[in-house]
């Protein structure tokens, strides 16, 4: 009790001074549609514009956030989690000075969350709020229990979706799932592999109205990134592709939905309550008695 208290206290006093982070997870409803490749070079966007921005891996014994840095980090999450190493070992840094947590791959242990890990992941994002003015939550292709859990409990949602029908159906599904579960979420919409002849925003115009007309709830459009080898070839060189080819239209695109990103509010000024950490806690509680 002393203890939420204390925290609720800091979390005002974060806030009062404006430069609380934003938490954000990055969804879809289907995977393969694109989110590890949106978190990377939306991440380094954002570094572009001088702010301290950390990835997450959320994808634990199936992550790829490494791979496509480019890098062979040592620990991941999952060595943090089950506390045998304490998080600056498994908080890395690129050359570019973007920070991340490896999900590690391999698939080398499947996670029984136990109240331990949990505190941890808590523990974890205390103190990533106070260092970071953004964090990414990469998430995982599976909807597991936990990846929920964390959805709900960070502020904003940045949904990705094909033009496919199929994708956006799916889109809508996960929104209307968070929403029911939290109806104060921010949800921000990008369409990706938009090709050609399709008319950019298009398929997301028609979500967001969707969103209005049966969920009644506003979302925002970041902006769209069109279909492009580049991605391909940036991911076979394991570097973002707004580094490897930063004139190329997509990697614009990308700045521009940074940009568009920046200029939001995340919504924390009009949720009532505790914020990230304390909805952690209370679905913890809930969950676990
Ligand atoms: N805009 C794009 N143009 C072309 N290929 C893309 C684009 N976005 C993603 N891809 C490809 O789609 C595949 C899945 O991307 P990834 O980011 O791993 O998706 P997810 O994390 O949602 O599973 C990758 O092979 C990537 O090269
Ligand atoms: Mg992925």
């Amino acid at each position: 009790m002393m203890r939420d208290q204390a925290e609720t206290l800091r979390l005002k006093m974060l806030k009062s001074q404006g430069d609380l982070s934003r938490s954000i997870a990055i969804v879809s409803g289907k995977g393969g549609v694109g989110k590890s490749n949106f978190s990377t070079n939306f991440a380094h966007a954002l570094l572009l514009q001088g702010k301290n921005v950390i990835i997450v891996d959320m994808d634990i014994g199936m992550g790829n956030i490494h791979i496509l840095l480019g890098m062979a980090p040592r620990y991941s999450l999952k060595d943090y989690l089950l506390g045998n190493e304490e998080l600056q070992e498994v908080i890395n840094e690129t050359s570019e000075g973007l920070h991340f947590i490896s999900g590690g791959s391999g698939l080398d242990i499947v996670l029984e969350w136990s109240r331990d890990m949990f505190d941890r992941l808590i523990q974890a994002f205390e103190f990533l709020q106070q260092r970071y003015d953004f964090i990414i939550f990469d998430m995982g292709a599976g909807a597991t229990q936990r990846s929920i859990e964390l959805i709900i409990a960070v502020d904003e949602v940045i949904v990705i979706s094909t033009t496919e029908p199929t994708s956006i159906t799916d889109a809508y599904s996960m929104m209307k799932f968070i929403c029911v579960q939290d109806p104060d979420k921010t949800f921000h919409l990008v369409s990706n592999r938009v090709s050609k002849g399709d008319d950019g925003n298009n398929a997301v115009i028609r979500l967001q109205y969707t969103m209005q007309k049966f969920l009644n709830k506003e979302t925002t459009i970041l902006g769209f990134l069109p279909e492009d080898p580049i991605v391909h070839k940036a991911v076979v060189a394991q570097q973002p592709f707004i580094l490897l080819f930063p004139n190329a239209p997509i990697s614009k695109r990308m700045i521009a939905i940074a940009e568009t990103f920046i200029g939001t509010s995340s919504g924390q000024e009009f949720r009532q309550g505790e914020g990230f950490l304390g909805k952690l806690r209370n679905i913890f509680t809930k969950g676990r008695g």
